[in-house]
């Protein structure tokens, strides 16, 4: 990161980033808080050692970014942020002391940022939190939480990959016969791969892990690559299901599809990949677009009672509408698919401030 934290902050639209260090419990924390205009900021926790303190605040300020998008495209009622704990995703003495001294910094948030897992915290860390802090979410169903969010992440992409091809087919969303190629099977992917067999797609896999790749072929006929053979795999739609920044430069002019449309959160490098996608007919399906489905199920762990599976399955389903849209209006705008997502996601929030004037 080049500019100061609050010259960033002022670029990007952060409201606030704020630091914690307690070293008695190996603690150090940052929480970046975007934009809370239309509710208070959710957004993971992620556990992760990073090379230096400035990669750290960039990604923090970045999924925050990415997660202020991903709720207002949703129309929750919800800002965006993120967390992040410096330490050692695999830490097992001490890891109860951290999450609930975490739990002590929330506090001390009042509320303006509600935390969730992300990438190296799990349910077991959520409920460590939960004991020292209410402000916290995706906690088991044991607890009346709202349960694993993975399903209703891939039945939203689910959705979206059904608008793309409707986009694509005058109408004809069905995804029957489609060759669809999924790049990771783990929580996401693999709900991901059922609802594509059932559906009738032709599905080809691959992922690091062994076991994971006998399942999605034996129990969902998915056929199995190594994995870097999935950006060569001809197909209709490409569906990054596992870390991001994998539509880069590099694998762009690999693909032989028509769609990527995936859940793993930041696909693309940044806009510099924007014209290569298009120079390829690529219709490039944002992923904090499509992939909302996790926020829209412990969103309700927020809201308190009254919203159940029901809710959530008609939000979720809304993902198809939200797609078109987004889709429809790149056309409209003459502008790529995730700069205009982003303009969406902006002119709600305005609108929402517009409204909140005396
Ligand atoms: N879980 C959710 O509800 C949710 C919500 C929004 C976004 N996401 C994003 O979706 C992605 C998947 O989430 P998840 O919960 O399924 O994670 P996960 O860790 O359960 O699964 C990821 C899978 O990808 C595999 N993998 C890792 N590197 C790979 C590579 N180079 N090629 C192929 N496979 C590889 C892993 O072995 C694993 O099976 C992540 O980027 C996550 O941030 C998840």
């Amino acid at each position: 990161m080049t500019k100061s934290i609050l010259e960033a902050c002022a670029a990007r639209g952060h409201e606030q980033v704020a630091f914690f260090s307690y070293p008695d419990v190996g603690l150090k924390a940052i929480v970046a808080i975007h934009d809370t205009t239309l509710g208070p900021a959710l957004g993971g926790c992620r556990m992760r050692l990073y090379p230096s303190e400035a990669l750290a605040i960039e990604d923090v300020m970045r999924l925050a970014e990415g997660m202020t998008y991903k709720s207002a495209l949703a129309g929750l009622p919800l800002g965006g942020g993120k967390a992040i704990l410096m330490a050692d995703p695999e830490l097992i003495e001490g890891r109860e002391q951290l999450f609930k001294k975490f739990g002590e910094c929330l506090n001390a948030l009042a509320g303006r940022y509600i935390s969730a897992e992300d990438m190296g915290t799990s349910v077991r860390d959520i409920m460590w939190v939960k004991e020292t802090s209410s402000f916290v979410v995706g906690t088991d169903t044991k607890n009346g939480g709202a349960g694993d969010p993975s399903p209703w992440t891939a039945l939203g992409v689910f959705q979206a990959m059904r608008a793309a091809v409707a986009q694509l087919h005058g109408g004809e969303r069905s995804l029957k016969g489609k060759r669809v190629a999924v790049q990771g099977v783990g929580h996401v992917g693999m709900h991901l791969v059922e609802l594509l067999a059932k559906e009738g797609a032709l599905i080809t896999v691959s992922d690091p892990h062994e076991e994971t790749l006998r399942l999605a072929s034996s129990k969902y006929g998915a056929a199995v690559v190594p994995v870097d053979a999935i950006y060569d795999v001809p197909c209709d739609i490409f569906s990054p299901c596992a870390i991001g920044q994998t539509i880069n430069t590099n694998s762009i002019p690999r693909l032989s599809c028509s769609i990527v449309a995936g859940a793993a959160n930041n696909q693309l490098p940044d806009s510099s990949v924007y014209r290569l996608l298009e120079s390829k007919n690529i219709i490039y399906c944002p992923d904090f677009a499509i992939n909302s489905g996790g926020v829209i199920c412990v969103s309700v762990e927020v809201a308190g009672g009254g919203l159940g599976v029901p809710w959530i399955q008609k939000h979720v389903e809304g993902i198809f509408d939200t797609t078109t849209k987004v889709l429809e209006e790149s056309k409209r705008r003459g502008r790529f698919a995730e700069e205009v997502a982003i303009e969406l996601a902006k002119e709600r929030i305005a609108a929402s401030k517009s409204r909140k004037r005396p």
